[in-house]
């Protein structure tokens, strides 16, 4: 008999886990369409967040009393529970960061030590600051080369210049799984594949994937795969990177303190074993521990049905926009889920987002830290509406009504 609990998809129960979900913003139900920024938690999350502060905090690693070992174990217990949702091979190859961005920033510095003037490191022009900025750091530093694969007019990336632009020079593919701003899934499988056949590694910002589609690492056969806790309903300060495991052991510290040391003398030091290596200090215990309870969470809920039904909403949410005059989506690709930008002629989208904030909806406007992309599209930036599995139709509706309100009070 298999003790596999039976996965279910119920809009309905599952929002009555956010507590987030049931309040009212100037005196309307809260629409949260800002996802892509963060999500909210559901009780699970809360509660062991209360718990941890309330009886169980303590530091890990370190003490010889009952606290600490609880809490240790637990710490553990939870980079065993992320190992097995994304299916790496081992929990060594678990590095808790404190986000994505520190996850980029740890691989562009350690991995960036082996890399020599001359070899390139490839990103896409959808990428997130975060995806952008910290590569630029790494070619200033070293000598190295930043090329970039261009887009077409749907935000599609385009795959026969990225097969062109593949070099032995290439030594790192740095890609985006699902743009935050125009809600592209990237063909990831095969550019891991394509990279791969010239040596190149690959790194894959997960940040806008995790919470959208069920990850499996071995087969996606990425070397990097980098999230956001706060993302993945989760608490924020707290993240992963997972690498493969002799990638891992071939790389330089990022940063030096307790805990990633084996040995300190003032001659030298050496250095601890993974995934310790990369976790210098006291980490976020109490995230890292909830992060799992995230994941338990998710583990209960039929992904495939969740899945299918965010990428209802956005094609929902797409289609209805569409028919208003002045509206254009930003990001039209095939393949694509759980958000949709757009902008209307002669309208700023900070003033409609100020105006759907009134009625009590959540949007992110701006240029959704992807300036380059914006430039692309020759916009200063869009309003977005991003899906998690706990919205509805019906709140699709709301905000269409909404958003036709706004249109008419600033035409
Ligand atoms: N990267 C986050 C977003 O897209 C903050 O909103």
């Amino acid at each position: 008999m298999s003790n596999t609990p039976i996965k279910t998809f119920n809009v309905r129960e599952i929002r009555e886990q956010f507590p987030a979900l049931r309040q009212q913003i100037y005196g309307k139900n809260l629409i949260y369409f800002d996802n892509g920024a963060t999500s909210q938690k559901p009780q699970v999350v809360l509660d062991a967040i209360n718990k941890f502060y309330s009886k169980e905090n303590a530091n890990i690693h370190r003490g010889v009393h009952y606290m600490s070992q609880k809490a240790t174990t637990e710490y553990e217990e939870s980079r065993k529970k992320i190992q097995r949702y994304i299916n790496a091979r081992k929990s060594e190859e678990i590095i808790f960061t404190k986000g994505t961005t520190d996850g980029i920033n740890l691989v562009a510095h350690s991995y960036g030590e082996l890399l020599k003037p001359g070899d390139e490191i490839m990103i896409s022009a959808m990428e997130h600051h975060s995806n952008i900025v910290p590569w630029q750091m790494l070619c200033m530093r070293k000598g190295l080369t930043l090329r970039v694969v261009p887009i077409n007019e749907r935000g599609e990336l385009l795959m026969d210049t990225f097969e062109q632009m593949l070099s032995k020079k290439t030594k790192l593919v740095a890609i985006t799984h699902i743009s935050n701003t125009l809600g592209t899934i990237n063909p990831v499988k095969d550019i891991i594949v394509k990279a791969h056949a010239v040596g190149a590694k690959v790194l894959i910002d997960g940040a806008q994937s995790i919470q959208h589609i069920k990850i499996d690492v071995k087969d996606l056969d990425c070397d990097f795969y980098v999230f956001s806790s706060h993302k993945v309903f989760g608490p924020t300060g707290i993240g992963v990177l997972y690498g493969k495991e002799q990638l891992l052991d071939s790389m330089p510290p990022y940063q030096g303190g307790g805990d990633m040391i084996s040995k300190v003398t003032f001659e030298r030091t050496t250095y601890n074993e993974l995934p310790f290596k990369f976790e210098a200090g006291t980490p976020h215990v109490a995230g890292g521990i909830c992060l799992g309870k995230a994941f338990d969470f998710l583990d209960s809920i039929d992904l495939k049905a969740a899945e299918e039904h965010e990428r209802f909403l956005a094609k929902y949410a797409e289609d209805t926009l569409d028919t208003f005059e002045g509206v254009k989506i930003i990001g039209e690709a095939k393949n694509k889920t759980s958000v949709v930008s757009f902008s209307v002629k002669g309208i700023h989208p900070f003033d409609i987002g100020t105006l759907l904030d009134k009625q009590g909806i959540a949007v992110r406007t701006g240029h959704h830290c992807t300036q380059p992309l914006m430039d692309f599209f020759k916009i200063l930036g869009t309003v977005r509406a991003s899906f998690a599995f706990y919205n509805t139709k019906q709140e699709i509706d709301t905000f269409v009504e909404a958003f036709e309100k706004s249109l008419n009070m600033l035409k």
